[in-house]
């Protein structure tokens, strides 16, 4: 028995997400041949898939992380979103793939677009393991997505319930 057994059901096993990942970096590497690339990292929740994404991308590539936290409180995103932790390099000139957890309302990777884009890269693209379109607010261009997903909260895999269950091996749903 594992801590969180009685609390969550399987939406995506660990092998079902490791399949997609495959599938997904395969189509990354396929799109960028020949171009080096930098992938970016928000924080916290994609790190889990992040570190298994890039396992899967055969291409010469440089990785950073990036902070953004959203005012508002719960479940929900209020729109109002700052950068907490900055890149540790510029992205002038570069490719750059942003690795995202799950694109929810929309207007955390809106924001992050336009920001990144202020700083003249050769290209920004996004790839996030989750998507929930049910609740979309705004349409930000998903170039890469694992899994669209029905309107539940979910955690595991990188995922947090109020910062807790991130280090779950698969994305699960909590059991009411
Ligand atoms: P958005 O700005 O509404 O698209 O929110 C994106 C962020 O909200 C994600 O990066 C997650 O950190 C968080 N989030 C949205 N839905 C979920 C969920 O079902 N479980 C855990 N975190 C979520
Ligand atoms: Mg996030």
């Amino acid at each position: 028995m594992a801590f969180y057994d009685s609390q969550l059901d399987v939406l995506y096993s660990s092998a079902q997400l490791q399949a997609r990942i495959a599938e997904l970096g395969a189509a990354i590497t396929a799109d960028y041949a020949g171009q080096e690339l930098v992938a970016v990292g928000v924080l916290k929740g994609s790190v889990v898939f992040f570190s298994d994404l890039i396992r899967q991308i055969d291409l010469p590539l440089a990785t950073d992380f990036l902070g953004l936290s959203s005012y508002g409180s719960g479940t929900e995103t209020s729109g109002v979103v700052r950068i907490t932790s900055d890149l540790s390099r510029p992205i002038e000139g570069k490719h750059v793939l942003v690795v995202e957890d799950i694109v929810d309302t929309g207007l955390t990777m809106q924001f992050l677009i336009e920001n990144l884009s202020t700083r003249k890269p050769a290209s920004v693209k996004v790839c996030t393991l989750l998507e929930k379109p049910s609740r979309a607010r705004v349409q930000v261009p998903i170039h890469y997505k694992g899994f669209v997903i029905p309107d539940a909260f979910v955690v595991g895999y990188g995922l947090d319930f109020d910062e807790k269950l991130r280090n779950v091996p698969f994305v699960g749903v909590m059991r009411r």
